[in-house]
């Protein structure tokens, strides 16, 4: 059980039928052609009013496509869906929020370059009239109040944080005023102090009589938020059971089964060559305000540095930076000792630079691709893959299927299936191993197991480990603390441009690292 204070059970209601707010029964879903067997295979669970019922499972266990199934993204193959005791059909997303069922989804679906009030508007029926803007406006204001979900509607959704467009997605569905809210992984975008307000919230709502439906990795939060849980495994239901009838442990038996529980070992650090200098570095932000201010830090061979900060104070910019996706205006880069100070990408790729992007989707993978073809997004030109500029499909294909095979990502066929269709922890496996086979000189890691199961995040934190005894060095920047601790050599804290402390693991302590990052504190 964790210890932390669970402020959930309070709500849930009794059994009888009318407390039922959302049924599945026998649900199914095959993708026909892409897979052989069904992706969902009889799904039974209900949602009663008042209750935070949270989904659980590994990666690719079918969680966002049943999330998808109720709320009229995907229709179902065979099995019913019911609303307070009767049967319906959702025929499209907008029809889902006409009958009391919303979603928000795992990915953003925000559109960059309007406003908040103009995306709100986006997902209204506009029939024969036209929506006054003002109108959407005043009710995303009260809703914001009411739910205490901080957001100016009319400021453009590209200057938000994640955390903020997070809140614009919830404020989307609930201007629909939904009976069941469903979330899927809504707190991997969100830094910790954020998640304990949705969590404030998601109570409140549940205290309103609606039913939410919460899917998440971490366990922590679960025994948090939750009433009851509902486990899937490769798209069955394993059984739904009172949050506080059950142990961490015991879900996790349920997850992943019986396996040997996985360990992290690591040595001292013992090379002096130095892989990564960065000299009183600075940098614009995306609105043209200074975003670095002068950050001087180095990093050797086979260390590891986690730069820990709340999201928004430069830590964006110095990945972009390093990684020649955007440029410096002063200060200096080096890449074991050689100035590469605003050169291409693909010059800093080929000195030995390896990045796991924050943005997954949109950065990390061309998501129309087929699988094998991302795999080899950025070696394709190299032997064995290519040669005189043919390219070696044999080579493509058994190097795909080991790399997958390692990370157990999960993938019907590596040339047919386009990588868009993957879940979000399996697209996120693949680009961990396209971006470590090569055994980088340096691998600039932003929030690198966001997304993935328990299992998968111990696999990562071990792979980075053997990395680091091979001699690369690793920019672990994370805004989970215990990631921070438990990999880092070294803890640099970003505050507002600045690097604000640069500490020893082994001598720092979480509550100094949380003042510093909260810029109570400056250490030199
Ligand atoms: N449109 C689609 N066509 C074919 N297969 C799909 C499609 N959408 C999802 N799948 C497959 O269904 C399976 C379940 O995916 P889903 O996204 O529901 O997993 P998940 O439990 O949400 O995992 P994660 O924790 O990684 O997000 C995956 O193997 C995925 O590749
Ligand atoms: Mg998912």
């Amino acid at each position: 059980m964790s210890e932390r204070e669970n402020i959930g059970n309070q709500a849930a209601g009794g059994d009888s039928a009318q407390d039922i707010l959302l049924r599945c029964k026998g649900i199914c879903k095959g993708f026909p052609g892409v897979w052989e067997y069904l992706i969902l295979d009889h799904i039974d669970f209900e949602v009663r009013a008042g209750e935070v019922h949270a989904l659980l499972g590994e990666n690719g266990a079918g969680k966002t496509v049943i999330a998808n199934i109720l709320s009229g993204f995907y229709s179902l193959s065979e099995g019913q869906i019911y609303l307070r005791g009767k049967p319906v059909t959702l025929r499209s997303p907008r029809d889902g929020l006409a009958q009391g069922i919303g979603m928000v989804h795992q990915e953003l679906m925000l559109v960059p370059t309007l406003t908040v009030a103009e995306n709100v508007a986006l997902g209204l029926k506009a029939g024969n009239f036209t929506f006054p803007l003002h109108r959407v406006e005043r009710r995303v204001r009260e809703l914001a109040e009411k739910y205490r979900l901080q957001v100016n509607p009319r400021a453009r959704v590209k200057d938000l944080s994640a955390g903020e467009q997070q809140r614009v997605e919830l404020i989307k569905v609930l201007y629909h005023d939904p009976q069941v809210l469903l979330l899927d992984e809504p707190t991997s975008l969100l830094t910790s102090g954020e998640a304990q307000q949705l969590f404030a919230v998601l109570r409140e709502m549940a205290a309103e009589g609606k039913g939410i439906v919460f899917i998440t990795h971490k366990m922590e939060e679960v025994f948090q938020v939750s009433d009851r849980i509902t486990v899937l495994k490769l798209g069955k239901t394993m059984g739904t059971q009172a949050t506080s009838q059950t142990s961490r442990e015991a879900l996790s038996r349920l997850i992943f089964g019986e396996q040997e529980p996985l360990q992290l070992e690591r040595e001292p650090v013992s090379s002096e060559q130095l892989s990564l200098q960065v000299k009183g570095l600075q940098a614009l932000g995306p609105e043209g305000t200074p975003a670095l201010k002068g950050i001087s830090f180095d990093l050797r061979a086979g260390e590891i540095l986690g730069i820990a900060g709340v999201a928004g104070n430069g830590q964006s910019e110095l990945v972009e930076v390093i990684t020649g996706l955007r440029r410096a205006t002063g200060g200096q880069v080096l890449l074991g000792g050689v100035d590469m100070t605003n050169r291409t990408s693909r010059k800093i790729i080929e000195a030995g630079v390896a990045h796991i992007p924050e943005k997954r989707r949109e950065v990390g993978v061309v998501e129309a691709m087929v699988v094998a073809e991302n795999v080899v997004l950025k070696d394709y030109r190299l032997s064995p893959f290519s040669r005189h500029g043919v390219l070696n499909l044999g080579q493509i294909t058994s190097h795909t299927r080991q790399i997958v095979r390692e990370l157990g990502a999960l993938v019907p066929d590596l040339w047919h299936t386009e990588t868009r269709i993957l879940s979000g922890g399996n697209i996120q496996r693949l680009i961990l191993a396209r971006e470590t086979w090569q055994r980088p000189r340096l691998l600039v890691a932003v929030h690198p197991t966001e997304g993935l199961d328990e299992r998968a995040i111990t696999l990562t934190w071990n792979l980075f480990l053997t990395l680091r005894q091979e001699g690369t060095a690793i920019l672990l920047v994370s805004e989970d603390l215990e990631e921070v601790f438990a990999l880092s050599d070294r803890i640099a804290v970003l505050f507002e441009g600045q690097l604000v402390g640069l500490i020893e693991t082994a001598a720092a302590h979480k509550e100094e690292i949380g003042l510093l990052m909260a810029g109570a504190k400056q250490i030199d």
